[in-house]
C-alpha cells in the first residue's frame, strides 16, 4: 500500500503507455463478452486508467485497490463516468458475493500478491459462471511456466493468451 501510495503523482506519466498496450491485448481476447448488462470489476485498478476502456460498454464498473492515494486518482479518472465506482479493498478478500461480476480484470497485480493462485481463486469466486477473468503476469516476476502453473491451478479454461515482445506482461483471458 505504502509503495504504491508513493507512485500516485507519477504513475500515469510513467506507466500509461505500457498499461494501455495490455488493455488492448485483453480486450481483443475478450471480443464481445462485455455488454450493456455487464458488471465489470477492475481489481488493483490503480489510477483507473482502464475505466475509459470499458465504462461505455458496461452497465457498471467497480475499481478496487489497496492504495488510498491511487484510488483518489482513480476517482478523478472516473470523473463524469456515472457508472464507475471505486473502493479500497484487498484483492485476496474482495467484499463481493460469489458470482456477481461478468468480467473481472487484474492488470499487473498478481506479482504483488503473496500467493498469486489464491488471489486468482478469489477473482474466480466473484466471477459469474461463464464470465471472464482477465489477468496479466509481469514477465520480470513470472517465467512463462510459473505463470501457466498459476493459471492451471485454478481450473479456469484459457480462452486467449497473448505473449509478444511489446508487452511487459503475459495477458490471459480465462473462462469462469
Ligand atoms: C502495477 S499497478 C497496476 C495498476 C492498474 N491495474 C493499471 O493497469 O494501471 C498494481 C496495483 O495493484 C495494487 N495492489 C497491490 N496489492 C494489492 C492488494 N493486495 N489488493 C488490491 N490492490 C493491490 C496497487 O496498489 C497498484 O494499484
Amino acid at each position: 500500500m505504502k509503495r504504491y501510495d508513493l507512485t500516485s503523482q507519477m504513475y500515469n506519466q510513467r506507466y500509461a503507455e505500457e498499461q494501455e498496450a495490455k488493455y488492448k491485448a485483453a480486450l481483443e481476447g475478450l471480443r464481445s463478452s462485455i455488454n450493456a448488462d455487464s458488471a465489470v470489476l477492475d481489481v488493483g485498478c490503480g489510477t483507473g486508467l482502464f475505466f475509459n476502456h470499458v465504462a461505455a460498454q458496461a452497465n457498471i464498473v467497480v475499481g478496487v485497490d489497496i492504495s488510498r492515494k491511487l484510488l483518489l486518482k482513480a476517482k478523478e479518472q472516473a470523473g463524469a463516468l456515472q457508472n464507475v465506482f471505486v473502493l479500497q479493498a484487498d484483492a485476496d478478500h474482495l467484499p463481493f458475493r460469489n458470482a456477481f461480476f461478468d468480467a473481472v480484470f487484474a492488470f499487473t497485480v498478481l506479482q504483488n500478491m503473496p500467493k498469486p493462485s489464491e488471489t486468482l481463486n478469489e477473482l474466480k469466486r466473484v466471477a459469474k459462471f461463464g464470465g471472464r477473468v482477465v489477468v496479466t503476469g509481469l514477465k520480470k516476476t513470472f517465467s512463462l511456466n510459473t505463470f501457466m502453473d498459476v493459471l492451471e491451478s485454478t481450473g479456469l479454461r484459457i480462452v486467449a493468451f497473448v505473449d509478444n515482445e511489446n508487452l511487459k506482461c503475459y495477458v490471459a483471458v480465462l473462462a469462469a
